[in-house]
């Protein structure tokens, strides 16, 4: 985790949020997809790797509560400072989303992943990450997986990524969660270089 956390808390201390290769001015294609999920404004969203996205001000917008969990110290820090006083509904974790979630994590009901599973190459980082899925996310939550697709690039902020498919991310979370949409959709990043991702809605049974 240590090694991990140095590498994410250089990239964070080096570059601004627009330099950073993810960065997204606009989040409505995730905002989209959330909008597909019944009474999502007053529910609890846990985000495994927040950064400094956006999102976290579109959510705390909407009147929902937040988890913000990442490896990144200066992340959290970034965001915090950004936050500010509006940071009331949130709680702040930093692990590794690898790992397992402390006794008592609280339950969420919506579990949004941009761009974080997808650094985790292990079989055991793997099973870590859908295993806290499974702690975190309550029945009838969801699970909001956006990732590199099969045809997006194979390295990401420095480090070699794990590229999914719709089918993959199911067998993965297994006979609990049900698919309810998916979509293939192409960020195009600062630099104006095109990143696919697949965006895949589940539901727990
Ligand atoms: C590509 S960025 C995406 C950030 C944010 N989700 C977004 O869409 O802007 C990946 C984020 O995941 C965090 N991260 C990487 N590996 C992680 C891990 N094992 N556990 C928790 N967070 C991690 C990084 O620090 C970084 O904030």
């Amino acid at each position: 985790m240590a090694d991990q956390a140095e590498h994410w808390n250089r990239i964070f201390t080096g570059k601004a949020d627009k330099e950073l290769g993810w960065y997204e001015g606009d989040v409505r294609q995730t905002l989209a997809c959330i909008d597909r999920i019944p009474c999502e404004r007053s529910q609890t969203v846990f985000l495994p790797g927040a950064g400094t996205s956006l999102l976290v001000d579109e959510l705390l917008a909407r009147g929902t509560r937040l988890v913000l969990n990442d490896i990144s110290s200066e992340a959290l820090a970034r965001l915090q400072e950004r936050i500010g006083a509006r940071g009331d509904r949130i709680e702040w974790l930093q692990q590794d989303i690898s790992q397992p979630l402390p006794i008592g994590a609280t339950r969420a009901d919506i579990w949004i992943d941009r761009a974080v599973l997808h650094f985790l190459l292990t079989e055991q980082e793997i099973d870590g990450y859908f295993g806290n899925v499974r702690t975190v996310v309550k029945r009838g939550g969801h699970v909001l997986l956006a990732e590199f697709s099969e045809t997006g690039a194979l390295r990401c902020a420095g480090l070699d990524v794990h590229r999914y498919s719709v089918d993959e991310m199911r067998a993965r979370l297994g006979r609990g969660f049900e698919l309810l949409w998916a979509e293939d959709y192409v960020f195009i990043n600062p630099a104006g270089a095109p990143r696919p991702y697949v965006y895949a809605l589940f539901q727990r049974n």
